[in-house]
């Protein structure tokens, strides 16, 4: 299989699937336009791929929601990015999103983030420049977790070297789970027509980073302690995560997850970019923090 190394990596959010572990509160919106804190969930992992430097952005949303995350992001002119919504029919898996991508990306290396990913940590943007530098082939970020059983688990060898990624395993080989981060090489969509479903029918994502693997082409970075890496999959986490991101930032009195902010300490937007969205979100907090930080 080809790759086009010189193609600019481009992003997908992956923002799908039918979020019924949070019914009832997901029968009427997406699981990732629900607060997190003060902000649709959404906000952060968009944030992440922008820290990543990405502006080409692909938002892959169930058909009915289509609408709502227009609504909200639009086509991200006012944040610097260039944005295109595809539509995931029904949830048949995380791979799924390369083959819906496969014209978006048009062979060009990929960070994928699932939309309800929440990263925090002191060195995020200098890990992915690293993944983004890599040439060719995979690059995953492990995380050790206390219930690894509910994720792809990375087994290793003797010489901590990785044997396999196996979802949802019931003996978890190890205590370090597959993040919701994927930086693949243009490959990706060739990779994703090879796979069949699993048993529960889905493309899983770890059969695709299994093709890495088997290449010899699959690095596993690991995230170390000092990064928090969140889930919002329950009632409780999805309050515990919110709550993570409140009191950093009472503490620190700066924002996670802010787009406007990224965008213009980049150089993405104009001052007058920013000042229009300032205007705009003028009365909630979070345009007041706006209003402070660069007013
Ligand atoms: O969060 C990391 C984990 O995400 C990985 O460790 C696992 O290897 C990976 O399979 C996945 O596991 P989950 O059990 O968390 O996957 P879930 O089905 O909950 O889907 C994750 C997100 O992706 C969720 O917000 C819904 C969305 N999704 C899911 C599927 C299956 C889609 O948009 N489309 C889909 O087809």
């Amino acid at each position: 299989m080809t790759d086009a190394p010189n193609k600019p990596r481009k992003g997908i959010i992956l923002a799908g699937g039918t979020g019924s572990r949070l019914w009832p509160i997901t029968l009427g919106v997406s699981k990732q336009l629900l607060p997190l804190y003060d902000k649709p969930m959404v906000y952060y992992p968009l944030s992440v791929l922008m820290l990543a430097g990405i502006r080409e952005i692909a938002i892959i949303t169930t058909p009915e929601d289509q609408a709502q995350f227009q609504r909200l992001i639009g086509d991200g002119a006012q944040w610097g990015l260039r944005l295109t919504y595809i539509a995931q029919p029904s949830p048949d898996g995380l791979a799924q999103a390369y083959l819906l991508a496969e014209d978006f990306l048009d062979g060009a290396p990929s960070a994928m983030v699932l939309g309800d990913n929440i990263f925090f940590g002191h060195g995020l943007p200098e890990m992915m420049a690293s993944a983004d530098s890599q040439p060719a082939g995979g690059t995953v970020f492990g995380y050790r977790v206390a219930d690894p059983e509910r994720y792809g688990v990375v087994a290793f060898d003797a010489d901590g070297a990785v044997q396999a990624i196996i979802e949802k395993p019931a003996k978890p080989p190890s205590n370090y789970a597959v993040t919701g981060l994927y930086f693949l090489d243009g490959t990706a969509p060739a990779r994703a027509r090879t796979l069949t479903p699993s048993a529960r029918g889905e493309l899983e994502i770890t059969s695709l980073l299994e093709t890495y693997l088997a290449d010899g082409t699959l690095r596993v970075e690991t995230m170390g302690r000092g990064y928090a890496w969140l889930d919002t999959g329950t009632h409780e986490s999805l309050l515990d995560a919110g709550n993570f991101v409140r009191t950093l930032q009472a503490r620190q009195g700066l924002q996670v997850g802010c787009p406007e902010e990224i965008s213009f300490t980049k150089g993405w937007i104009s001052r007058a970019e920013l000042d229009a969205q300032i205007a705009r979100l003028g009365k909630s907090s979070y345009g007041k923090y706006l209003a402070a930080q660069f007013g």
